[in-house]
């Protein structure tokens, strides 16, 4: 049988469940990484990838909250700068390694080495991935994952545990992508070809073939060692967590286990209040921990599936096995693969993120703002070209990156008069704008140090009628409250609505279409920081901001990371260190 071909030449590719044993204390974990393009089939069909160590996707991080990370990053692009976000770590006193390209740092120029150190404080599920250009596009991404520290129990108990990193591929490559969205008109990249888990899937064709509709060949994984999906080995009646981290280009996504119920235990690298679910979704820039029992009927095996959410599917859903030991892997499960909700079953989603509420005993927000922010994502026209837009400022970073001219009051860096607080009280959110025309900018929101600013992300109809899309928004730097989520435009009622009581913490936050979604956090890291849509081509057409707060207190930048740009040279001669 065909079926189970593929299964066979899966066997040498299962992923073990693993047990923490180590004892060790908080230490210093050095990794030495060459970023460089490599051939690479993340499923089926050979493409060019950025990878690490000659791998795809990078390497696991795996560390103790209190170990200091330490990496040796060389560039060998040889045409192209390349930086690495260390997405859900705050970097609190070292904001230089934050590995934003122009904000907190110079690309790091081919043939360049350039180290990463900073604290992974606090234990969760994390990732990282490039921040310049396209590049996680590209593939350049990986898994971080930070147990508690020694001698602390997480709250939940679990016998093992794996990790599904989950991303969307393009069989176009990032620099034809960044093209076409250059373009005028507009050349969208469309949906992927490929959903990835851990770096693999496949492209026309199904695991799962006797179940799929519309009818698709089974997959022939003749040399599948890079894309055959990693099967997941259990044992019967016990609990797994299994750690998910998305970090799509564009896609949302939903996850189920088929005949399984999920337990969501951790959002962000924190801990929520355990609630069950049959299905969750997933945006990019979210991680999520789950824990499941493996009590089905231990004689059969099951899928795990992921499908895109919010626009209209194009791309087949993918898929690995749940593998009942000792059943053999190639034993193929009864049940089809699980289906997702409707794509614009926009409830469905609501519902599932209204769920997500803050474990009692976590860190409350304070009660008043001194601040609010009113952010309105538009999409927009400047001289003919489409953009995204804030508060009608699409965002073009500048040469010289933020932290360093910030630090040291580099005249002319960037524009230094203050991006609006808000938008005109007249503007329909319901309706296309009558006037989309906005402007480049790249000014910086001063927030003043250890201050509550809150933020509303307030969505909006799109340049066509009748739309309006989802962005899930990320905040480096810091955790943030999700105070709530509401319809149609804020208004200052809504605020009595906050969930001041158990408000989850999290550093990325969906907005539904139409909707508004309001975050409150607090000015306590010193440091320049961004906070975007991590939706990859809506960043690159503008979509974000950037907030500074206390960067008077930064101390010691490394050189490297603020030499560049038209006014950094400055720094070369100067003793600022
Ligand atoms: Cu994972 Cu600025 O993003
Ligand atoms: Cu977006």
């Amino acid at each position: 049988m065909a079926s189970l071909r593929w299964l066979l030449l899966l066997l040498p590719l299962i992923l073990l469940e693993s047990f923490s044993s180590s004892v060790m204390a908080a230490k210093t974990r050095h990794f030495k990484w060459d970023v460089e393009y490599i051939h690479w089939s993340p499923d089926g069909e050979e493409s060019v990838v950025i990878g690490i160590n000659g791998q795809f996707p990078g390497p696991t991080i795996r560390a103790r909250a209190g170990d200091i990370i330490a990496v040796e990053l060389t560039n060998k692009l040889h045409t192209e700068g390349v930086v690495i976000h260390w997405h859900g770590i705050r970097q609190l006193g070292t904001p230089w390694a934050d590995g934003t390209a122009a904000i907190s740092q110079c690309a790091i120029n081919p043939g360049e080495t350039f180290v990463y150190r900073f604290e992974v404080d606090k234990a969760g599920t994390y990732f990282y991935h490039g921040h310049y250009g396209m590049q996680r596009s590209a593939g350049l991404y990986g898994s971080l994952i930070v147990d508690v520290a020694q001698g602390e129990k997480e709250p939940f108990h679990y016998d093992g545990e794996f990790n599904l990193l989950l991303s969307d591929w393009w069989h176009k490559g990032s620099h034809e992508q960044e093209v076409d969205l250059s373009s005028k008109p507009l050349r969208w990249i469309g949906e992927p070809q490929t959903l990835l888990i851990n770096g693999r899937g496949q492209y026309n064709c199904s695991v799962a073939a006797q179940f799929s509709k519309p009818p698709l060949p089974q997959c022939k994984l003749r040399g599948g060692e890079q894309y055959a999906p990693q099967i997941l080995r259990v044992r019967p009646n016990k609990t797994y967590r299994l750690r998910l981290a998305s970090t799509t280009a564009l896609a949302s996504l939903n996850l189920a286990i088929g005949g399984h119920k999920m337990v969501v235990v951790e959002a962000d690298g924190n801990y929520v209040q355990p609630f069950s679910v049959q299905d969750m979704d997933i945006y990019s820039g979210e991680s999520y921990s789950i824990l499941f029992t493996t009590d089905q009927d231990p004689s059969k095996n099951y899928w795990i599936s992921i499908n895109v959410r919010g626009r209209e599917p194009k791309t087949s859903q993918g898929l690995t096995l749940l593998n009942y030991l000792p059943n053999s892997a190639s034993k193929v499960p009864t049940l089809p693969p699980p289906i997702a909700p409707l794509w614009n079953d926009y409830n469905h989603s609501k519902s599932f993120s209204n769920k997500i509420l803050a474990l009692m005993g976590s860190p409350k927000p304070p009660r008043y703002n001194h601040r609010r922010i009113i952010f309105l994502n538009t999409q927009n026209k400047i001289d003919g070209y489409t953009k995204w837009a804030i508060n009608n400022v699409s965002l073009v970073l500048p040469t010289t990156p933020y932290l360093g001219s910030i630090r040291y009051g580099i005249n002319n860096a960037f524009d230094t008069r203050p991006p609006p607080d808000n938008f005109p009280k007249d503007y329909d959110v319901m309706k296309q704008a009558p006037n989309s025309n906005s402007t480049y900018g790249n000014g910086v929101y001063m927030l003043k140090f250890n201050t509550t600013i809150d933020i509303v992300l307030q969505n909006a109809n799109v340049l066509a009628k009748d739309t309006s899309e989802i962005h899930p928004w990320h905040l480096h730097g810091h955790d943030f409250w999700v105070m709530g989520y509401g319809e149609g435009k804020f208004s200052e009622k809504d605020v009595k609505k906050f969930n001041l009581r158990n408000p989850p913490l999290r550093n990325t936050a969906v907005i539904f279409p139409f909707g508004w979604t309001a975050l409150r956090f607090v000015t306590d890291n010193p440091g320049v920081w961004a906070f975007h849509c991590h939706i990859e081509p809506h960043l690159h057409m503008g979509m974000g901001v950037i907030f500074a707060e206390g960067v008077h207190l930064v101390k010691k930048i490394p050189k490297e990371a603020l030499a560049c740009g038209l006014t950094g040279k400055m720094f070369m001669s100067s003793k600022h260190n």
